[in-house]
Parts: C-alpha cells; sequence; structure tokens
C-alpha cells in the first residue's frame, strides 16, 4: 500500500465489488455442497460455535477487509482516511437502507442494540407518569433502562408477562392491547427474542400501536441478516438491530432507524449543531469511533447480498429443523417454542438440572460452545445455528449432548 492513488483505486475496486454483488446475485442454493463452499468462507476452529446469539464471526472476505481498513487506518492519519471513504459508507448507507426498506434520511450507524436502545429511550420528550410497556421475554438492560427511566424522570414501565410461549399472534397481540392505558405512549417489543428465538409478530404489534396512538420501538438486536424483513411495511416507529450477530459485520457495528414524524421531537444525550435537530444525524456526534467498522460495511453487504436474505433463512430454518429432528433421540429434550415461529435459534430443556455445568463441560470436554439461559428461572441450552454451520456440526452437538446427558453429573 503507500499512495493516496492506490488507496482511491481500493477505493474505487470497493464500490465495483459492492455493484457486482448486487448483479449476481445467484439462483436459490439449496444444495448441501454450496452451503458448505459457504460455510467453507468462515475460519476453521477446533471449537464449535453455537452463539451466534451472544455475538456473530466475520467470513474470511469480510474479515480481510476489515483488517485492510485497520491497516490503513494505522498506516495514514485517521480522519484523512475517513474523508476518503465518505462516498463508500453512503454507498453502503444507501444499500443497508434497501436491505430494511427505509431511506438513508431514517437510518443511522451506532455501536450496537443497547447503545441505540438507549439513545432512543434517554432521547424520547416523556414525562412523568408517562407509561413505557415492556416484556419478560425483552432483554434485561431495557427493563434496566426503564428501571432508571422511572427513577430519574417519574416513567412507570408495565410488564407484560408472556408466560405461555405457545401464543398465537392474537393471544400476544391482545395482551398488549389489554395492558394500553391513556397513559401509555410506548411499547418496546423484541422483534426475535434472545432467550427463546421466537419471532414476534411486529407487523401486528404496530398495527395495535397506531390503533391506540402509541409507538412501537423494536429491539431487533437479531433480526439484521436472520429473517427478511422490510421496515416500511412492519411500520415501526423505532428500530435497533445489531449486524455483528447474525449479518456478519465486525464487533461494535449496529443501526438504528427513526420514523421520518419522530426525528424533530428527540434530543440525543450528546451535544450537536441545532441545525440538525429535525435530522438523524443529530445521533452521529459521539466522537472518534471505530471508523473500520463503517468501512467494512460494503464487505458485509457483498456477502450477504452473494447469498440472499430469503435462502439464508431458509437455510437457518433448515438447520433449526434439524437439530429439533436429532433432539428427539436426547433423553428428557423438550424444545419450548412452536417450531413455525423459529428461524436459528433452538431453545430447548433437558432432564437436569445443573445446566452450567452441562455449558462447561461441553466447552471442556467437547470444544463446543453453547449459551444458557433462564425461561421461567428454569435452566434451558440455546442453540444458534448459523451459516458457519453444517448438519455435520449438529450431529457432533448431538453426540456430546447424548453422552453427557446419560452420565449422572447433571
Ligand atoms: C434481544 C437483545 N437485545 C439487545 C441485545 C444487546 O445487543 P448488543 O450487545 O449488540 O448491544 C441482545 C444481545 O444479545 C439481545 O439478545
Amino acid at each position: 500500500m503507500g499512495t493516496r492513488r492506490t488507496f482511491i483505486k481500493k477505493m474505487s475496486a470497493l464500490s465495483m465489488t459492492a455493484q457486482m454483488a448486487k448483479s449476481c446475485i445467484k439462483e436459490p442454493i439449496s444444495a448441501s455442497s454450496d452451503w458448505q463452499a459457504i460455510a467453507d468462507q468462515f475460519f476453521k476452529t477446533e471449537v464449535l460455535n453455537f452463539n451466534t446469539g451472544s455475538a456473530g464471526v466475520m467470513p474470511i472476505p469480510v474479515y480481510k477487509k476489515y483488517v485492510d481498513n485497520v491497516k490503513l487506518l494505522s498506516s495514514y492519519a485517521p480522519y484523512e482516511v475517513l474523508k476518503d471513504f465518505n462516498a463508500n459508507i453512503k454507498e453502503s448507507m444507501d444499500r443497508l437502507s434497501s436491505f430494511v426498506s427505509a431511506t438513508p434520511a431514517n437510518l443511522s450507524l451506532v455501536r450496537n442494540t443497547t447503545e441505540g436502545l438507549n439513545a432512543l429511550l434517554w432521547g424520547l420528550p416523556l414525562e412523568k407518569g408517562d407509561e413505557i410497556i415492556y416484556t419478560n421475554l425483552g432483554y434485561p438492560y431495557v427493563k434496566n433502562t426503564l428501571e432508571l427511566l422511572r427513577k430519574k424522570k417519574g416513567i412507570q414501565a408495565k410488564l407484560v408477562s408472556i408466560d405461555n410461549l405457545d401464543f398465537s399472534d392474537e393471544e400476544l397481540v391482545e395482551h398488549f392491547e389489554k395492558a394500553i392505558t391513556d397513559k401509555t405512549k410506548l411499547l418496546v417489543v423484541t422483534h426475535i427474542t434472545h432467550k427463546t428465538g421466537q419471532i414476534m409478530p411486529v407487523r401486528k404489534i404496530c398495527d395495535l400501536g397506531k390503533k391506540y396512538g402509541v409507538e412501537v420501538m423494536l429491539d431487533a438486536a437479531h433480526a439484521i441478516g436472520h429473517i427478511p424483513h422490510s421496515l416500511s411495511e412492519i411500520g415501526c416507529d423505532y428500530y435497533v438491530t445489531s449486524m455483528h450477530k447474525w449479518f456478519s459485520a465486525p464487533l461494535g457495528s449496529g443501526l438504528m432507524y427513526i420514523a421520518v414524524q419522530h426525528l424533530e421531537k428527540l434530543f440525543p444525550s450528546y451535544s450537536y449543531p441545532s441545525s440538525k435537530q429535525g435530522e438523524i444525524t443529530k445521533f452521529d456526534y459521539t466522537g472518534t469511533t471505530a471508523f473500520q467498522n463503517k468501512m467494512t460495511l460494503s464487505s458485509v453487504l457483498d456477502f450477504n447480498q452473494s447469498i440472499g436474505i430469503d435462502r439464508k433463512a431458509k437455510r437457518l430454518r433448515e438447520l433449526s429443523l434439524y437439530l429439533l429432528n436429532g433432539l428427539k433421540n436426547i433423553k428428557g429434550a423438550y424444545s419450548v417454542v412452536d417450531k413455525d415461529r423459529l428461524a436459528g435459534i433452538v431453545t430447548f430443556s433437558l432432564s437436569i438440572r445443573y445446566y452450567k455445568k452441562l455449558v462447561d463441560a461441553l466447552a471442556e470436554y467437547h470444544n463446543i460452545h453453547v449459551k444458557m439461559v433462564l425461561l421461567n428461572k428454569l435452566g434451558h441450552l440455546r442453540i444458534s445455528l448459523n451459516i458457519h454451520l453444517m448438519e455435520s456440526d449438529i450431529d457432533r452437538l448431538l453426540t456430546a449432548l447424548q453422552s453427557e446427558v446419560n452420565t449422572d453429573k447433571y
């Protein structure tokens, strides 16, 4: 690497790759050899990673681009490098907005879902006595933020407890409807729940919100790169997703959406030029950040678009169903969730008491990483199935589970 000219050449090459990716989206991949070719684009490790739900990994082409970008930022003055990438980042934002069916003027890059949700919840002009509804299937830090909002601003958090996990869309919407009062200003809903992997009927919940004049904020941490979704169709007011989970972006890559009618009224916690009050860019003034993440987005989009989100979601379900089928042979395995609500996350219980011990044993003796979750205070295993995994990896997990569960250690 050397001169600014090579640098600019690199940029044009990047944007050409983007164009090529757009124009060469292939026919549906169904053969397992094709999925193997995709899995081969990820680093092979001895440890099987079934925890994309916490954080995903970059495929090798994205990783390489990321490392190139880190090198550029370590070779030249970072803000100068960034200046040269601005057109490229703008193009990525355009592509991202098509990916989620929104307009770039409603999207902002944040570090993650936690940051985006907090920026929104603290930025809303809510007053003492106003109510925000949340559920027990939501992420714990949402509840914590609502508790702080209660302490600092007197905003009331109201829990909708979803105890029966085998609910219909209508039953779920009814739960929310019953909880709404004339004080309710906002529903916070998890798009794909982190504990159960259930895909929530977000469009119907947003319709309910509109019926009562209540805004809907989606904690969509798991949504991007996991299932197809269109923000214009869902009609939510706010949405935040973590691109470093299922979308294979570098860690610390989040995306926030604010519907146009709400842009003016929000107040970011950080200062910004007053001329930006009506723009989502008012949330961008957070200081120096991981520029390499933004610079790598074009490569993330190339990778995702070369597969196609419909095909990917179908594949994730295929892997989930494969696991569910295999679980039939494991003593006491029971999946709590209706399989029609699933994509790439499967949660189940076993006839054991010590889940943490099992998770540790899977890591230590079998080189397998899974996540333990608590549902109604009871232990469960959560398995995230992303495209770096194949059926043979699931077989390895099933064999390990079989051998551990058949001991009396748990
Ligand atoms: C439903 C849900 N919301 C929010 C988050 C927070 O995501 P991040 O750490 O990317 O901010 C997570 C993380 O696992 C999650 O599962």
